[in-house]
């Protein structure tokens, strides 16, 4: 099991997650945070710590973006691993809760 980043992290990357994380086991793209399911110990932590609500566990994340789970798990094999967090995207407020962010989303 895995905690998964889904779309409304897109062009928001509020970063509040890689803070509380024991493991380190998130990875930065340009405007998309994602987590590595084979770091990943379920504890858990980051969840309720996102202000854009964008994080679930692999079991509930909504239908709509079930590619996520597999997006991640691409992502954190080639995107640079990040342990601090930093200030959000300049529109964060903006996108936050905005829908079809995919199209957004840069690698
Ligand atoms: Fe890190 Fe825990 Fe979140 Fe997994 S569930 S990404 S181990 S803080
Ligand atoms: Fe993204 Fe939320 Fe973390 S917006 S960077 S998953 S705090």
């Amino acid at each position: 099991m895995t905690f998964v980043i889904g779309e409304n992290c897109i062009k928001c990357k509020y970063t509040d997650c890689v803070e509380v994380c024991p493991v380190d086991c998130f990875y930065e793209g340009p405007n998309f945070l994602v987590i590595h399911p084979d770091e990943c110990i379920d504890c858990a932590l980051c969840e309720p710590e996102c202000p854009a609500n964008a994080i679930f566990s692999e079991d509930e994340v909504p239908e709509d973006q079930q590619e996520f789970i597999e997006l991640n798990a691409e992502l954190a094999e080639i995107w640079p691993n990040i342990t601090e967090k930093k200030d959000p995207l300049p529109d964060a407020e903006e996108w936050d809760g905005k829908k079809g962010k995919l199209d957004q989303l840069e690698r």
